[in-house]
């Protein structure tokens, strides 16, 4: 199972002094940027939170796709609910693409509010997020927005059915099988009900994940 840990904007320094060497092997952590050099050269892998949809140039506050992979990051998360206010599903589209061109691999988030129609949302964000991308270094994380730090999971059979639906739009129209996550409120509470769900590749963690020993105990529920 694919681990990854999302720590937004949670830490301070000293919190990431603490905690960069507690980490499981085999995760993907995902730190604020200005901490990656920390956390490089672990038994873990670094993703970066978001990255530009440019090539390097006169973008102030923008992180190159280069950049990161030249500094060791090997993932990018992209399309992350609390991003996806601020761009459209073109310029996700085009991070993407600046990000494979530069050897990482992508963990793009999609996910629907309470009040939507859940497959036409997932449906126009794969369509768009994904066109013309070769998928092979694409890991899709399904986040429905409403379970985001809300202490809320959907049940096992509506995430089941809609990862399938996930898989179902992908392969259609891209004929290509995806590996697909299962984001929001992931717990060491919840673990072990979550981990029943037959078709999840893993689960992409926030809050949980910023403190070391509630993610190990999620990763040895996993292993
Ligand atoms: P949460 O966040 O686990 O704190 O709900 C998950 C995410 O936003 O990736």
């Amino acid at each position: 199972m694919i681990v990854v840990g999302n720590l937004k904007m949670y830490m301070t320094y000293e919190d990431v002094l603490n905690y960069k060497d507690n980490i499981p092997d085999d995760v993907i952590i995902c730190p604020s940027s200005i901490f990656i050099p920390y956390f490089l050269n672990h038994n873990y892998q670094v993703g970066i939170q978001d990255i530009s949809m440019y090539d390097l140039g006169s973008h102030t506050g923008d992180i190159g796709a280069k950049q990161a992979k030249d500094m060791g990051v090997s993932y990018t998360i992209i399309g992350h609910s609390e991003r996806r206010n601020k761009e459209t599903d073109e310029e996700i589209n085009k991070k993407i693409k600046k990000a494979l061109e530069n050897n990482l691999k992508v963990i793009l988030c999609i996910g629907e509010n309470k009040d939507e129609d859940k497959n036409n949302k997932l449906k126009n964000q794969l369509l768009t997020d994904l066109d013309g991308v070769d998928l092979d270094n694409i890991i899709i994380a399904y986040e429905p927005i409403w379970c985001i730090g809300t202490g809320i999971t959907p049940t096992n059979v509506q995430i089941e059915d809609t990862i399938n639906f996930i898989k179902s739009i992908v392969n259609d129209n891209f004929k290509k099988s995806v590996k697909v996550l299962y984001g929001g409120s992931v717990d060491k509470n919840n673990i072990d009900t979550l981990k029943k769900i037959d078709n999840v590749a893993g689960f992409l963690i926030g809050k949980a994940s910023t403190d070391c020993v509630h993610l190990k105990e999620i990763v040895d529920s996993l292993r």
